[in-house]
């Protein structure tokens, strides 16, 4: 009886071995696709071991989409047309795709593998993005839950963007978080200065990146981000401007300002910030100084909760309200807003309702 019941456990045991021996093999030559070509714009080839993302395969070949949420599936904005090879849409797309885009062929990259030769469409400006190395030479405390940080770059030592786009930063493991990944920040210091980059980051808890940034990240650390990206920057005409973001979003306004300051404008402008209390402003003095730097500028601070009876509570509630007295001519006005994606959905509507043309209405959602 005994010898019999460790003969079927030593069977059961074999054939476990077996069939994971078999498991591997096969794995090992079903997932093994080959080198496969990526013809990028029907005038370019890269080649590459198949298997992997269309996403990461890119980058692999220093070529780098957009990937805010990190290749998880969340944020669209790997969005790239893949006209062959691509195989079934997949139920992950779904949701991030207009039926329109999925009639032209638009793919998440981070989401398809390359089995395959495979043609792509992507825009032309990617081929500019590149990946840096830097160096952390100042961290400054701007809230209690907000940081600015500003890095030197070590490789290439100079970058080009315009002032409103944005770098993906990737983290590094740290703690029980075993894995790198990217997360968006807009730059927050203007073009000119092409030798170090600020961001502002708030810390969102439980947050990968932010965690990263704001308990592990120290002066003299090196990093690693791509970029510029986005089409988050100010269009050259006369029509007014107005600013809305609250929160890490004053980092592309930040820029903007900056660098409007260095060329100059006469353009009339004004930018809502919209906070909670007291304790979520800063820099207040640098924003309120520009009333003096342009002709017609305003920085209007909007505090949602604010009933001590300071001089920040001039103006409460949300931003919504305010927008009707800041808009002279809906037709001649351009928005720029940016930040969390109820607060953009809540003003876009307002903004519309006054009169303001969708087009001119200009937006990065920091979902
Ligand atoms: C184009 C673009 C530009 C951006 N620029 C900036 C910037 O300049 N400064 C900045 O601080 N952030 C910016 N963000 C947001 C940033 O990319 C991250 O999403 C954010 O910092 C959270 O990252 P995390 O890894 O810490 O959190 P995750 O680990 O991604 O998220 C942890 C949890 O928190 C939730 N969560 C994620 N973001 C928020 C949020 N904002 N508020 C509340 N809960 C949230 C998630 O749903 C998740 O459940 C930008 C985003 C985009 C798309
Ligand atoms: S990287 Fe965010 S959806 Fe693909």
């Amino acid at each position: 009886m005994f010898l019999q019941i460790i003969s079927d456990i030593g069977a059961t045991a074999l054939i476990s071995v077996i069939l994971a021996v078999i498991l591997v093999i096969a794995q090992r030559y079903l997932n093994d696709y080959g080198i496969c070509k990526i013809n990028i714009n029907k005038k370019r080839e890269v080649s590459v071991k198949g298997g992997s993302t269309l996403l990461n395969s890119l980058s692999d070949q220093q070529i780098y989409l957009a990937s805010a949420c990190g290749g998880k599936g969340s944020c669209g904005a790997c969005k790239c047309q893949v006209l062959t090879g691509g195989g079934p849409l997949l139920p992950t797309e779904k949701p991030l795709l207009t039926v329109k885009e999925q009639q032209d062929n638009f793919r998440l990259a981070c989401q398809i593998k390359v089995k395959t030769d495979i043609n792509i469409n992507i825009p032309e400006s990617i081929f500019n993005i590149r990946k840096y190395k830097a160096q952390i030479t100042e961290i400054l405390d701007y809230t209690y839950d907000i940081k600015g940080i500003t890095f030197k770059l070590l490789e290439p030592v100079k970058i080009d963007f315009k002032a409103g786009q944005y770098v993906q930063l990737e983290t590094q493991p740290y703690g029980k978080v075993k894995q790198k990944t990217m997360r968006a920040y807009s730059i927050s210091s203007k073009p000119e200065d092409t030798d170090s980059i600020q961001l502002i980051v708030r810390l969102v808890p439980e947050g990968i990146c932010t965690t990263w940034v704001h308990k592990y990240l120290k002066v003299g650390d090196e990093v690693r981000f791509t970029g510029p990206y986005g089409d988050f920057f100010i269009r050259d005409t006369d029509a007014d401007m107005i600013f809305i973001a609250g929160g890490s979003g004053k980092a592309p306004i930040k820029s903007i300002l900056e660098h409007l300051q260095v060329v100059g404008t006469t353009r009339k402008m004004m930018y809502f910030f919209g906070a909670r209390t007291e304790h979520d402003l800063y820099l207040t003095d640098e924003f309120k100084a520009f009333e003096k730097v342009f002709p017609d500028f305003q920085y209007v601070p909007v505090l949602s909760r604010c009933d001590d009876g300071s001089k920040w509570c001039a103006r409460t509630g949300y931003i919504m309200p305010y927008l009707k007295d800041a808009i002279k001519d809906p037709k001649k006005t351009e928005a720029y807003m940016c930040g969390s994606p109820g607060m953009l959905d809540a003003c876009q509507k307002e903004l519309l309702a006054l009169g303001v043309p969708q087009d001119k209405i200009y937006y990065d959602s920091f979902a």
